[in-house]
């Protein structure tokens, strides 16, 4: 995974710019909100898609590329901000949740002025299919969290209810980060659909690995260890160990999450069985089949550096505690 971790130095500097330039420009009660989320770190993931699928593919403008890889960082916050507040959820990328510091008002507000914003630098550019691509993204990821909330403490979540959520919330914005790279480089319908592909299952994958991470210790994730215990989250971990528990246990359990009555200590216990019967390692399994897909996907694009980071992005989301 070198040259990605490379390739992640090399472009976080010139990612971040373009962000701070286009946060400046932000109504002044968003932009400190904006600043406490988009400078208190985050992997950069969605605008090195956008970078390497671009060039993959052969676009040569950079100043495309760096608006349109701002722009889904900035949604990518947007969502962020709003998400806190909708799991109310109190850490975020190692800091306090906005909404705790400032209050939920602002962060709504923040969050709808950064959304804006991100759709206005990526319709700039005139070319409709961009600005439907983008747009297209934010209303999957909005229908996602809707079809999250309709299953809150649904302890018999089936798996493709499971799958219709996380392909919403996560996976439709990495599909974008990719589609618009592609896009911008003039690709043909076959090569922006396989670009889309490569995104959608990359997404998904990145989704089930953030499920699993979610029992990892809060000071590897920047997050509360058992958050989507305590938000109502059915995800494979919890479902995996409710099947494997006798019925009599399984039962209980089930019924606590039903009706939100966990308390911290059995959060806490819950997270550590979790993770010790290696029910987050088999989620983690559960990726790695759309990570192959993803890998097929890219076998359209052009043999390239680029494709060959790419490659690399997939074991990293297999392998990733950040
Ligand atoms: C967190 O996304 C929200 C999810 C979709 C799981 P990331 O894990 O990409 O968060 P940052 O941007 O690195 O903080
Ligand atoms: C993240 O979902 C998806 C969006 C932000 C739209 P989660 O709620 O599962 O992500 P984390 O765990 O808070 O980062
Ligand atoms: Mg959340
Ligand atoms: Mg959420």
């Amino acid at each position: 995974m070198r040259e990605l971790m490379q390739s992640i130095a090399r472009e976080q500097p010139r990612i971040n710019a373009e962000i701070a330039r286009h946060l400046a420009l932000l109504p002044p009660i968003a932009r400190p909100v904006a600043e406490h989320v988009l400078s208190a770190g985050g992997k950069r993931l969605r605008p090195l898609l956008t970078l390497l699928t671009g060039r993959a593919l052969g676009c040569a403008r950079d100043d495309l590329l760096y608006t349109l890889g701002a722009a889904v960082e900035m949604l990518h916050a947007a969502t962020l901000l709003h998400d806190d507040i909708l799991d109310n959820s109190s850490l975020r990328r190692g800091r306090a949740a906005a909404h705790t510091v400032y209050g939920s008002t602002p962060v709504i507000l923040a969050g709808d002025a950064l959304l804006a914003k991100a759709l206005l630098m990526v319709s700039s550019f005139g070319d409709a299919r961009l600005t439907a691509c983008i747009s297209e993204a934010v209303m999957r990821t909005a229908e996602g969290e809707m079809a999250e909330f309709a299953n809150l403490r649904n302890g018999a979540m089936r798996h493709n209810e499971y799958i219709e959520i996380i392909t919403g919330k996560t996976a439709w914005m990495l599909r974008a980060s990719c589609e618009l790279g592609a896009l911008s480089a003039g690709a043909d319908a076959s090569a922006a659909g396989a670009a889309a592909e490569f995104g959608l299952e990359l997404g998904i994958a990145f989704q089930m690995v953030d499920d699993a991470l979610d029992f990892s210790p809060s000071r590897h994730t920047g997050k509360p260890t058992g958050g989507d215990v305590r938000e109502g989250k059915a995800t494979p971990p919890l479902l995996l160990y409710f099947a494997a528990l006798p019925e009599k246990e399984a039962a209980a359990l089930r019924g606590k999450f039903a009706s939100g009555s966990f308390t911290e200590e059995e959060i806490a216990a819950v997270s550590e069985a979790i993770l010790l019967r290696g029910h987050a390692e088999a989620t983690r399994e559960m990726a790695s089949v759309h990570l192959e897909k993803a890998l097929s996907a890219l076998g359209a694009l052009p043999d390239c550096p680029e494709r060959r980071i790419l490659e690399e992005m997939t074991q990293y989301i297999q392998r990733r505690d950040l």
